[in-house]
């Protein structure tokens, strides 16, 4: 009789009680095996490059496979969403860049919010972009570029890598530059731009170093103009947009690494040692360097200066974003 009561009691204890909350990782366990960091971008990308460079390098600090997968569409935020409904363990992390911060303000109705949704871990690299066309573009500089852009308007093809992309935000800043509308072409990333470009089915590109620079070498497409304030030793004989035509048409994109919301704080220092070791391994240092993109100094690569910085860009782009008004949904 007690025994059924007991167990009566106990499955009736159980049924009453709230469903129980994922046990939170333990900090020493991790990692527990292979870890996922997402790219929210197609392969060839300037995301992508990044993130191998990374997977790679932290493999060696953790003692575990970091595989890189690239989960593409929505100008990034199917990636992001996919990280934000992960696990709290540091199992899968994610690798994204200004997107993050332009996203709250492009898509009205996102599945998660990039400040709530995530612990930071910490910066990693800013990237400098360059444009650059068609190998067979009528023109060599980036005056021409500006010129082909005002006499042909919505004729020109401009690829991006959707809404919430860097290069999508390159392009918006160039049309409002120019108070000119051109016609936009979505990709997945700037991998699969490339073939189209050096086909001249694309006129235009707004690409960060990270990639850019390889085809530029390789002659595969024309550099018209980099958007830094200097011109980059990486991107040789290329003036700056604003010494090219367009005065103060600066942006870099600056990429972080995230974690679920509720990661325990041991598991996100740990992610962030693996990711501080590897901005100093001298492998990923000199290619960073060689593509024009060193990495972040140090003191912006902890949790709390990147989710500073990730907030104070949700603010600054969130009112030349909204006169734009290119939203998302
Ligand atoms: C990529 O392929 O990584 C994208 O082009 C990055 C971006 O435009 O945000």
């Amino acid at each position: 009789m007690i025994q059924d009561m007991t167990r009566r009691g106990l499955l009736g204890a159980a049924l009453a009680a709230p469903a129980l909350l994922p046990a939170p990782a333990r900090a020493q366990a991790y990692p527990s095996g292979t870890v996922a960091l997402i790219i929210p971008f197609a392969p060839g990308g300037p995301t992508d490059a990044v993130g191998r460079m990374l997977a790679e390098a932290m493999s060696r600090d953790l003692g575990v496979n970091v595989v890189a997968e690239n989960v593409t569409g929505g100008g990034g935020t199917i990636g992001v969403n996919r990280v934000a409904q992960s696990r709290p363990d540091g199992q899968m992390i994610l690798l994204h860049n200004i997107g993050m911060a332009t996203a709250a303000t492009l898509y009205r109705s996102l599945p998660y919010n990039p400040l709530t949704s995530f612990e930071t871990i910490g910066l990693v690299t800013p990237t400098p972009m360059v444009w650059i066309t068609r190998p067979d573009f009528p023109g060599e500089g980036f005056a021409d570029m500006l010129r082909f852009v005002r006499e042909n308007r919505d004729r020109v093809n401009l690829a991006n890598a959707g809404l919430g992309s860097a290069s999508q935000l390159c392009g918006t800043l160039l049309q409002a530059s120019l108070g000119v509308g051109v016609t936009a072409v979505q990709f997945r990333g700037s991998g699969p731009v490339f073939p189209e470009l050096m086909g001249g089915r694309i006129d235009i590109y707004c690409d960060q170093t990270t990639s850019a620079i390889p085809f530029i070498q390789s002659r595969q497409v024309k550099p018209m103009a980099v958007t830094t304030a200097a011109p980059l030793a990486q991107v040789p004989g290329v003036p700056t947009a604003g010494q090219a035509g367009l005065p103060g048409f600066e942006i870099s994109i600056w990429h972080g690494l995230y974690v679920a919301r509720g990661t325990p704080r041991p598991i996100v220092d740990r992610i962030n040692l693996a990711m501080r070791n590897a901005l100093k391994d001298p492998r990923v240092v000199g290619r960073l360097n060689d593509l024009g993109s060193p990495p972040e100094p140090e003191e912006r690569q902890t949790p709390e200066a990147h989710r500073a910085h990730l907030a104070a860009e949700i603010e600054r782009w969130r009112p030349i974003l909204q006169a734009a008004g290119q939203f998302a949904d």
